[in-house]
């Protein structure tokens, strides 16, 4: 594939071809993911975590993603970019959704939009499906109602919010979202909510029945290393080798071996 687009998606799915999706927030960082062949970016409000250092998503602003997302829209040749809508920017009313949504894709350049919730936000997500804007759905562990929760733990364990969970993804699909990203639930409910929808269902924390897998990037290239969920496979651990090689660089310019004579004009 040349350029990945929401039809893409739907296409590797009826293929049964998994579906690559990790964050960026910038970028260099963007620039090497998109080089690497994922074929989902996403501009997720964890930057809030990330790139801010909040205990939470929620304080990240519409303006700051808005610089997350422009930066990593530069970046890209071949990815798809999807955006977060961050908290507060679509929950109160539809044009408000809409409004924010057009802000994303005027000022950022991204492809289509991600929003939290089922059936609360459903006339928002028509709404701005209605002005050509791709959404993206997102259900399970949803982190901008992390104080309704109360905690980070698996969510639909329950039979109610495990049915509460199918009916919303069955509504996200009606409604004309191109995909859904469920995040720490039951790895078998997510296996069933793939089979039930024809649009690519994407996890973390959510199994191998799937259509495909997101990751934060920051977690997998181990740069974080306190959050250690069960669902991070961790690829480098550059938070060791970052503070080996920063270490190294504070030895040098103490004893003088940097700059030598070759590193000067
Ligand atoms: O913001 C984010 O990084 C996300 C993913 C974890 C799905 O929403
Ligand atoms: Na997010």
């Amino acid at each position: 594939y040349k350029r990945i687009t929401v039809k893409t998606l739907v296409d590797m799915k009826s293929k049964g071809e998994k579906i690559s999706m990790l964050t960026a927030y910038d970028y260099t960082m963007a620039k090497i993911v998109d080089g690497a062949g994922v074929d989902v970016i996403l501009v997720g409000d964890s930057a809030s975590n990330v790139m801010a250092g909040h205990e939470t998503t929620l304080p990240i602003t519409l303006d700051q993603m808005i610089y997350h997302a422009s930066s990593v829209v530069r970046a890209i040749d071949r990815a798809l970019v999807v955006v977060d809508l961050p908290f507060g920017t679509y929950q109160s009313d539809p044009k408000e959704a809409l409004r924010s949504a057009i802000r994303i894709m005027k000022e950022s350049g991204g492809h289509a939009v991600k929003l939290e919730g089922g059936k609360e936000i459903k006339d928002s997500i028509k709404r701005i499906l209605n002005a050509g804007i791709p959404v993206m759905g997102h259900l399970g562990l949803t982190p901008q109602s992390i104080y309704k929760f109360g905690t980070y733990t698996v969510r639909a364990k329950e039979e109610q919010e495990a049915q509460q969970l199918k009916d919303d993804a069955v509504m996200l699909e009606k409604a004309g979202c191109f995909a859904i990203v469920l995040e720490k639930i039951p790895a078998a409910l997510a296996k069933e909510v793939a089979e039930s929808v024809s649009i690519p269902v994407i996890g973390i924390g959510a199994g191998d029945g799937v259509d495909g897998q997101v990751l934060v990037l920051h977690d997998m290239i181990g740069m974080t290393h306190e959050f250690n969920p069960r669902f991070l496979r961790r690829y480098m651990n550059l938070y060791e080798d970052m503070t080996k090689a920063i270490g190294l660089y504070v030895d040098d310019v103490k004893s003088k071996d940097f700059p030598n004579d070759k590193e000067q004009y």
